[in-house]
């Protein structure tokens, strides 16, 4: 799913940059993708699924 239309970034790269490069938050991700540079609506969306993904790797680790 396209998060961010401008730009043509997926939900799914927004998850591999929080679990394979340790992005934490929208400036760290920023630094990834140019996520939300152009009209900004993405931006709301996007955070949501750097928190969601991280409390799912935090659910995960503790499981494991
Ligand atoms: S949808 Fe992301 S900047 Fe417009």
């Amino acid at each position: 799913m396209y998060v961010c239309i401008c730009k043509g970034i997926t939900d799914h790269q927004i998850k591999q940059l929080v679990t394979e490069e340790g992005v934490g938050s929208m400036r760290e991700l920023k630094n990834h993708v140019a996520l939300g540079t152009q009209c900004g609506t993405c931006v709301k969306v996007a955070q949501n699924i750097i928190n969601t993904t991280i409390v799912d790797e935090a659910l995960f680790k503790d499981v494991g």
